[in-house]
């Protein structure tokens, strides 16, 4: 039986994706820190649907929770998608609130990926997939914890397809645009592109099906955000610094203050 463990599958992205994934009969598991979102969304499709109330940033409890949902069937597919943002863009780092980014965003896909492996070695088959963002292609104004823990994550899954590939895991990397989730509902930005988050599951899942290392929506969007990962440096910061694209404006106002 296909079985595919989705972090932070109780909301937004994964929440669409542990949806696909059952509609199709899979053996699925989902992790998140709060239970009331899993009942609330899983209530009615109880059987093949498994929550571990786990934080990603507790490696050792990760560990044991995507264990135990690999015991007997092994692992065929782990999506790491569990992630934090900050609502409020700001020129100054708030430190406390980046460095648990980094223990959610790039950590926790590293536990889990490392917690997977334990199955998929053994097993010499398995795919791993990290959902990254467009903001990991740049360092963005005003998200600078976001765009650093998000560009770790694609160079680690681009590292990891090479390394992983003789192995008989296949790994994958998601670059969505901005999408319609509880993530973004407090952006105080404007949002091109917004896409609508069962849609985004839809894109992530045929991708994943086509085993494609990198996949990167909305195309537009993809498209100029990966332009600007090319550009020479100096032109980039002219071009971020101008006030229509600035997202870290409003708070460098409320800092002169
Ligand atoms: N929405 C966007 O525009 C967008 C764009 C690009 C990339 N992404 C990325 O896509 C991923 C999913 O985002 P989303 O928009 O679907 O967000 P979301 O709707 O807020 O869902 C986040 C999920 O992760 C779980 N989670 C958060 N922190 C966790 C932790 N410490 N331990 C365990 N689970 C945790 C949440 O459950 P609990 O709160 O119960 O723990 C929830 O299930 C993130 O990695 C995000 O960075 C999102």
């Amino acid at each position: 039986m296909n079985s595919v463990f989705i972090t932070g599958g109780t909301s937004g992205i994964g929440l669409e994706l542990a949806k696909i994934y059952l509609s199709k009969g899979w053996k699925v598991g989902v992790c998140g820190r709060d239970k009331e979102k899993f009942h609330q969304n899983f209530e009615a499709k109880r059987d093949n649907i498994h929550f571990y109330p786990v934080d990603v940033a507790d490696r050792e409890a990760l560990k044991a929770a995507i264990l135990n949902f690999s015991k007997p069937t092994g692992l065929s597919l782990l999506v790491a998608s569990a992630g934090m943002s900050y609502p409020h863009k700001s020129k100054i780092p708030d430190f406390e609130r980046t460095y648990r980014m980094v223990h959610v965003n790039l950590l926790g896909l590293m536990y889990a990926f490392e917690a997977a492996l334990e199955i998929m070695i053994p097993q010499g088959s398995g795919q791993l997939v990290g959902i990254s963002s467009l903001a990991g292609f740049n360092g963005f104004p005003g998200i600078s914890g976001y765009s650093a823990t998000k560009s770790g994550v694609i160079k680690f899954c681009e590292t990891l397809s090479m390394d992983l590939k003789p192995l008989g895991i296949h790994v994958g990397c998601v670059c969505p645009g901005f999408i319609d989730t509880p993530l973004t509902k407090n952006n105080h930005h404007p949002m091109p592109f917004l896409m609508s988050a069962h849609k985004a599951g839809m894109i992530i899942y045929r991708s994943i099906e086509r085993k494609k290392h990198l996949t990167v929506f909305p195309f537009f969007f993809g498209v100029l955000v990966r332009v600007l990962a090319i550009l020479p440096r100096f032109i980039y910061r002219r071009v971020m610094g101008t006030k229509a694209i600035n997202y870290s404006k409003e708070n460098q106002k409320e800092i002169s203050k």
